[in-house]
């Protein structure tokens, strides 16, 4: 799809009938995803076993602190990838523990040498991918050539899930639809960031699939760029 090598991306995210991905801002989706069915959990863990990486944004690991491991079926733990260009996250996090399962911090050069030390005395390895802001572009080139990553889960939150599908990174959606109703006009939803001016800018999906899982609708889709 790209010019740059570059991943096969899928956005997979549990959502509320409302479009919500949390119960409010700065509250973990961990709440949500208790209520999430058995069914459901297995196939975002067997997805986990079935692709290379897996990203979420830094502020999902500050809320959330994800472990983004295969805990739920057989299988390998995706290389775990965080973009974070200061690198100023706690370096405690769980998804900090290379004993777990390989991580990767993506940093711009504004990112202390101090702090990228750190990370590296941990095990993590750290990527230069931008001058300000981590550039996904650049990143899905890193991922793709140094790491042989070929499939690539990105799990939100909403900020990395707009940076994503702007830079038109994104291949396809999985949607798990959560029977439950949030509301909250600050509450983040699937794509944040995103402020279009005309129906042109709309970003177009077509359905390819739907399935129950459990109680939960899953519903994929293509996106067309
Ligand atoms: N329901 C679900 O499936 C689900 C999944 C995941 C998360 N969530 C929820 O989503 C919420 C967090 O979402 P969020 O939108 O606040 O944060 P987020 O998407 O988790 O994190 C924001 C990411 O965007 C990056 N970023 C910000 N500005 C950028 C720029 N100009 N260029 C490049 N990268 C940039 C940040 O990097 P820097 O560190 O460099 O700023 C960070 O990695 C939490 O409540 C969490 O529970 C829900």
């Amino acid at each position: 799809m790209n010019m740059i090598s570059c991943p096969h991306v899928l956005m997979i995210s549990e959502i509320t009938a409302d479009g919500k991905l949390t119960l409010g801002k700065g509250i973990s989706s961990k709440i949500l995803m208790k209520h999430m069915s058995h069914e459901a959990e297995v196939l975002l863990h067997q997805t986990r076993a079935e692709y290379d990486a897996i990203m979420v944004g830094s502020s999902t690991i500050r809320i959330d602190n994800s472990f983004l491991t295969v805990r739920m079926v057989e299988g390998k733990s995706p290389l775990r990838v965080i973009p974070n260009a200061k690198a100023d996250l706690d370096e405690n996090s769980n998804v900090f523990d290379t004993s777990l399962a390989k991580t990767v911090l993506a940093v711009s050069e504004k990112a202390a040498e101090e702090r990228i030390d750190i990370f590296r005395a941990k095990g993590v390895d750290v990527v230069v991918a931008g001058s300000e802001h981590v550039e996904y572009p650049r990143l899905m080139q890193i991922l793709s050539e140094q790491y042989g990553v070929k499939s690539l889960i990105v799990e939100g939150g909403p900020t990395l899930n707009w940076h994503m599908l702007n830079a038109k990174l994104v291949d396809e959606i999985r949607l798990i639809h959560m029977p439950f109703i949030v509301g909250g006009s600050d509450t983040p939803s699937l794509v944040g960031g995103m402020r279009i001016g005309s129906e042109n800018e709309m970003i177009r999906l077509k359905l390819k699939g739907t399935a129950m899982y459990g109680e939960n609708l899953v519903t994929e889709y293509d996106v067309v760029y």
